[in-house]
């Protein structure tokens, strides 16, 4: 059963919690968030949507420390289920990004996305349904990997499928955020910051190597040490990028 588990499925993303210590399934946990918001004044009263929340970890991390108001959408049901059950202060929905312009017409007052676009076959679909749930002046911010050019010779493969699909493209994607509807306000490279987390993240998986085999086996171990280790490796080489983009909903 575990040879099939994919990092994003939901026997994924726990493993990535237990290594983690944290509902996180995204590159540097809180040190992240605070990197990623820290141009985004608090404001406890905002409406943020936090979308692809996962397990729910960043999104209660963002409502406790005064963001805003948050609202999870993920479109794995079994993480939205233990998020509204680790963190019943908050809303969670089960839902698609593609579907949430129906939804919440012009509501969000910010939106964050933390590793989730890579995950997206089609980046400017998602961010154009992000703008239709976002009032004009909204927020936006994306923390991902990012494509410099030279990734796809050097792509991770989970099985037969790609571990990043779609990692974010270096020269698209502000073409991609001005054609949704979003006019992007900054762009900055946390590579190192990165390479840094993965480093330690691999060291974790070492460490944790039984609790790891008891939920998925020796086999699942050494998938999980294998994917993150090559990670590191094409970080390191200079063909995958990490970064966080900002940018406003267009009038
Ligand atoms: C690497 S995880 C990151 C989870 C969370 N943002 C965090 O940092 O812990 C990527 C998440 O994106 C979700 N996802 C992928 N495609 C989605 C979509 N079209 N709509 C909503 N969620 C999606 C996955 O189910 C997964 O939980």
């Amino acid at each position: 059963m575990t040879a099939s588990f994919t990092m994003n499925s939901h026997l994924g993303k726990r493993i990535l919690a237990l290594v983690r210590q944290g509902n996180y399934a995204h590159a540097g946990e809180e040190e992240a968030i605070d990197m990623a918001l820290a141009g985004l004044a608090k404001d406890p009263h905002r409406s943020l949507l936090d979308a692809g929340c996962g397990r729910g970890g960043t999104a209660h991390y963002i409502q406790e420390h005064g963001w805003g108001k948050v609202t999870g959408v993920d479109i794995e049901p079994e993480s939205v289920r233990e998020a509204k059950h680790a963190y019943p202060g908050i809303r969670f929905e089960a839902g698609d990004i593609m579907d949430l312009g129906q939804r919440y017409a012009g509501y969000f007052d910010a939106v964050t996305m933390f590793n989730v676009l890579y995950a997206i076959p089609r980046h400017q679909h998602a961010l154009s349904a992000l703008a239709e749930a976002a009032r004009p002046g909204a927020a936006l911010m994306i923390f991902d990997y990012e494509d410099p050019g030279s990734y796809g010779a050097h792509a991770i493969m989970e099985g037969s499928a790609a571990f990043l699909p779609n990692p974010m493209a270096a020269g698209a994607i502000g073409g991609d955020l001005e054609a949704a509807g979003w006019s992007q306000t900054g762009h900055r490279d946390i590579t190192e910051a990165y390479i840094r987390w993965y480093r330690h993240l691999v060291d974790r998986i070492v460490e944790r190597r039984a609790e790891i085999e008891e939920i998925a086996q020796a086999e699942g171990y050494q998938r999980v040490l294998g994917l993150y280790s090559q990670l590191l490796d094409v970080l390191s080489a200079g063909h995958l990028q990490g970064a966080i983009l900002s940018a406003e909903r267009r009038a």
